[in-house]
């Protein structure tokens, strides 16, 4: 058995699980530190108005030594390019799918955005078949003004298959800038830089292990052409997609050469499945500006910053003074939560400090950050359970599913309505034994409650996916602006997700 952190699950009862971590040579408690041999690569920039990317394969350098490692990309990279637009309308993103005919049909999500339903790059209904194209339009408005900056991300959406399809590499960045940010001397140019964290396991070749591969990838689902049928009936081949190996945009372990200024980090959380609880290794503060729907009110002086599956912060570090110092940006367990999906003690990557250089950087108190929505209702208009369908299906096979208000996905049933300009407040609970992290598409809401308390100070900008322990109660509250139609709300753990973890809302008029 390698070094590594694996999860186990029954394949029947998915609530039945656990994790198990083998040490390292050595044995000691602290794994390891990695030599950090490969430097840091930040994804190739799109700043055009009309964007083409093409989805194929190609071989990626992952590990420092060896041969590259095949995947699925968006245009030739892992990540894909890093897409920066200014927040405002004219953006068209083209797909073309040119993956091997295996992978089947795909959807691209931009995670974040308001936009279309049509647009959405829903599980479904926009699929995108092996050999054509889908253009999305994104407005980059909300109520007819500019999206906020804010740091988004895109990735495969496509029903079932999302684990599979972002393991293999169908994800990357979106950054929205917009002019008051500018105007704030925040940290810009190679001081802003994007880490897109993500997990993956590989093969004595350097190849991507197959978690999928242990039984029929899909037990109920499509032709790989894009018509599906959906039984409800999940017996998952896995149902917990964790590697080995962090990647840092795309590559183990990388190291980036730091001048001894500030630097302003957009870390996203691109894994299938596992959290990180990120601190740097001297103790170093870490002042969060932003989630990555926007600024904070106010800068949050943070010592870890727990990121779930699609969770972003934006973040201000100040190298000054560190000169010939090596700084480890790691993760560290949580003291919080009970499950597989809780972060554990891993090194990510190393800032090597230079020497200082002239800093126009400056770091205000109060931020410019997006209004939010007031006053908030009252009332609760829709209650969302995460939990565990335990019994047998309709299909008539035993086994478990995971599911919202006990209902398994079912892209045909509207499971709530929420009725143009007006605004809701919602509440999550979790009845399961582990956490889940809770997205929803359309909107970005402002966090009302958690637990029946105020938000940290962290939750209270915008946000569109939150970390929900066992038990825990989590309200929240948007007004429904712009556009009718179906979205979704889901975990995204990906196995989750694709395991029945989805459920599906109606914006009506
Ligand atoms: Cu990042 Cu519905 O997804
Ligand atoms: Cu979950």
């Amino acid at each position: 058995l390698a070094a590594g952190t694996f999860a186990f699950y029954c394949k029947f009862h998915p609530g039945m699980r656990g994790v198990l971590t083998v040490a390292g040579t050595g044995g000691g408690v602290e794994p390891e530190r990695p030599t950090f041999d490969q430097p840091l690569v930040v994804p190739p920039t799109e700043r055009g108005a009309d964007i083409r990317l093409v989805m194929k394969r190609a071989r990626v350098r992952s590990l420092p030594e060896g041969p590259r490692t095949s995947m699925w990309t968006f245009d030739g990279t892992y990540p894909g390019p890093t897409i920066r637009r200014r927040g405002g309308p004219g953006t068209h993103v083209t797909i073309v799918n040119h993956l091997p005919k295996g992978a089947g049909a795909t959807s691209t999500h931009l995670h974040g955005d308001h936009h279309a339903a049509k647009d959405d790059g829903q599980p479904t209904t926009q699929l995108v078949r092996h050999g054509e194209s889908r253009t999305y339009d994104y407005p980059l408005t909300v109520d007819g003004k500019a999206t906020p900056g804010s740091f988004f991300w895109y990735h495969d959406h496509r029903m079932d298959r999302t684990a599979r399809n972002n393991w293999r590499g169908l994800q990357g960045m979106f950054i929205v800038t917009d002019p008051p940010m500018a105007g704030l001397r925040l940290p810009t140019g190679s001081r802003d830089v994007p880490l897109m964290i993500s997990e993956r396991s590989f093969t004595a070749g350097n190849q991507l292990t197959d978690p999928f591969a242990a039984g029929p990838e899909m037990v109920h689902g499509s032709d790989g052409h894009g018509s599906m049928t959906w039984t409800g009936d999940h017996a998952p081949p896995n149902d917990a997609t964790v590697g080995d190996t962090v990647l840092v945009n795309g590559r183990a372990a990388p190291y980036l050469g730091v001048s001894a200024t500030r630097y302003r980090l957009r870390l996203l959380n691109s894994s299938p499945f596992s959290s990180y609880n990120l601190t740097l290794s001297d103790g170093r503060p870490i002042l969060q500006i932003g989630t990555g729907s926007g600024l904070l009110p106010r800068a949050v002086v943070r010592s870890s910053v727990l990121l779930g599956p699609a969770q972003r912060a934006d973040v201000i570090v100040d190298f000054s003074g560190s000169t010939g110092r090596r700084i480890v940006l790691e993760s560290v367990p949580a003291a919080i939560g009970t499950t597989g999906a809780d972060a554990r003690q891993t090194a990510v990557m190393e800032f090597r400090v230079g020497a200082a250089a002239s800093d126009p950087s400056r770091l205000p108190s109060r931020l410019p950050s997006p209004a939010l929505v007031s006053p908030v209702p009252k009332q609760v208009s829709k209650t969302w359970t995460f939990g565990l369908h335990d019994g047998t299906h309709s299909s008539g096979h035993g086994g478990s599913a995971w599911t919202i208000d006990g209902k398994s996905f079912d892209p045909d049933r509207v499971d709530h309505r929420a009725r143009l300009g007006t605004v809701e407040r919602w509440r999550f609970r979790n009845t399961s034994d582990v956490t889940h992290y809770v997205h929803i598409h359309a909107e970005q809401w402002r966090t009302v409650l958690r637990d029946g308390r105020t938000p940290p100070p962290w939750e209270q900008g915008l946000e569109d996916t939150w970390r929900l322990e066992p038990g825990e109660v989590v309200e929240v509250a948007a007004r429904f602006t712009d556009y009718t139609g179906p979205f979704m709300i889901h975990c995204h753990m990906l196995d989750h997700e694709d395991h029945g973890m989805m459920a599906r809302f109606d914006v009506v008029r």
